[in-house]
């Protein structure tokens, strides 16, 4: 592990955060901008990430886990014990590129849930990294939608916000005990 923020990427039985889930008013307020990226940030980052690894994540977001910064953390290489998380805070999509496309997605807020999201293939992003630093980046596939997902999570939004299937989204709420009522479409 190279980052002051990195942890190992195994369960805890007792993850140091609790998630919230779907339904709860929590996940609705939008999150503040970080001023300064300090040592009590960087603690709040290595308590996601052990909580994403303990739920078998590959992203969480700090609203979820009931801080209201905007602060996320991703790792898409959970089999790669030695490939550093990607953290990004006050993230800012610059650019959105390619075609759009649909692929299934999932919520540590809302398990078991696992629909078809459509989604800006590319984007462009700026942030700072852990250390405060500016940074920039470009990702597709499985990284850009993993980032534009948590990137809801900072404005409240939640990927059954932008199910289209409503006969497949208010199926598969009802098998997993939550209520269709929970979900706030997202206007087009
Ligand atoms: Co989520």
């Amino acid at each position: 592990m190279t980052t002051v923020v990195a942890v190992e990427k195994q369960k805890l039985e007792q993850p140091p955060l609790d998630i919230h889930y779907l339904g709860d008013r929590v996940l609705r307020q939008p999150a503040k901008r970080i001023a300064k990226v300090d040592d009590k940030i960087r603690k709040t980052i290595r308590e996601m990430l052990q909580t994403m690894y303990s739920a078998d994540g590959i992203g969480l977001a700090a609203p979820q886990v009931g801080i209201h910064k905007q602060l996320i953390v991703i790792d898409i290489a959970l089999d790669q014990p030695d490939k550093p998380p990607l953290v990004l805070i006050n993230p800012k999509i610059t650019k959105f590129g390619g075609n759009v496309c649909a692929a299934e997605e999932g919520c540590l807020s809302i398990p078991g849930v696992y629909l078809d999201v459509t989604r800006p293939e590319e984007i462009e992003v700026t942030y700072k990294n852990e250390h405060g630093k500016p940074s920039k980046l470009k990702a597709t596939g499985l990284l850009s939608r993993a980032i534009q997902h948590e990137m809801d999570h900072l404005n409240g939004v939640m990927f059954v916000d932008r199910v289209e299937n409503n006969l497949a989204l208010n199926e598969e709420l009802k098998k997993r005990g939550f209520a269709a009522s929970a979900v706030k479409p997202v206007k087009k």
